[in-house]
C-alpha cells in the first residue's frame, strides 16, 4: 500500500491492511498530535482529514488510506513555519485549554471551512458534534471558526 502523509508517500506492507491509521500515524511515524481519546470513534480527538474528509483514525483501518492524502496537525502550519489561520484563529480567541480535543477540531474546521467557506451558526455547530470537548464549552471553538472564516463575532 502507498499511504501519504502531509505530503510524504511511504511504503506499508499488504500485512499491515487491517491494523488501525492512528497506530500507523502516531507509532511508526512519530507524529503525536493526532490524540487517542475513546479509541472507539465517539470522541473525535483522532480525527484526520482523507483525501480532504473528516475520518477517524482510531477506527479506521489502513487499507482504507491506501493511495489517499492524509493530512493532520501537523500538516496544517504553513510552509514557513508560521501557524494556518485557523490554528492562529484558536490562539487568538483562546479556543484551547488543556489541548486534548484541539487537532480534531482543527481538522474539522478546515474540513468545514473547506466545503463550506462561510456556514451559519447552525452549520458549524452541526459541524462540530462528533468532536467533544470537555473544557472550553464550545464558543471559543466556534468563534475561532468564524474568525478563521472572516465572519464577524
Ligand atoms: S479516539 Fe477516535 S473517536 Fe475517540
Ligand atoms: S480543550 Fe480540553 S478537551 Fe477541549
Amino acid at each position: 500500500m502507498t499511504i501519504t502523509v502531509n505530503g510524504i508517500r511511504h511504503e506499508v506492507s499488504e500485512d499491515r491492511r487491517e491494523e488501525k491509521l492512528i497506530n500507523f500515524i502516531r507509532d511508526d511515524l512519530g507524529l503525536h498530535g493526532t490524540k487517542n481519546g475513546c479509541g472507539i470513534g465517539a470522541c473525535g480527538a483522532c480525527t484526520v482529514l482523507i483525501d480532504g474528509k473528516t475520518r477517524r483514525s482510531c477506527i479506521t483501518t489502513l487499507d482504507k488510506a491506501d493511495g489517499a492524502s492524509v493530512l493532520t496537525v501537523e500538516g496544517l502550519e504553513n510552509p514557513d513555519g508560521t501557524l494556518h489561520p485557523l490554528q492562529q484563529a484558536f490562539m487568538d480567541v483562546g479556543a484551547v485549554q488543556c489541548g486534548f480535543c484541539t487537532p480534531g477540531m482543527l481538522l474539522t474546521g478546515l474540513a468545514l471551512l473547506e466545503a463550506n467557506p462561510h456556514p451559519s451558526d447552525e452549520e458549524i455547530a452541526r459541524a462540530f458534534r462528533g468532536n467533544l470537548c470537555r473544557c472550553t464549552g464550545y464558543q471559543q471553538i466556534f468563534q475561532a471558526v468564524k474568525m478563521a472564516a472572516g465572519i464577524p463575532a
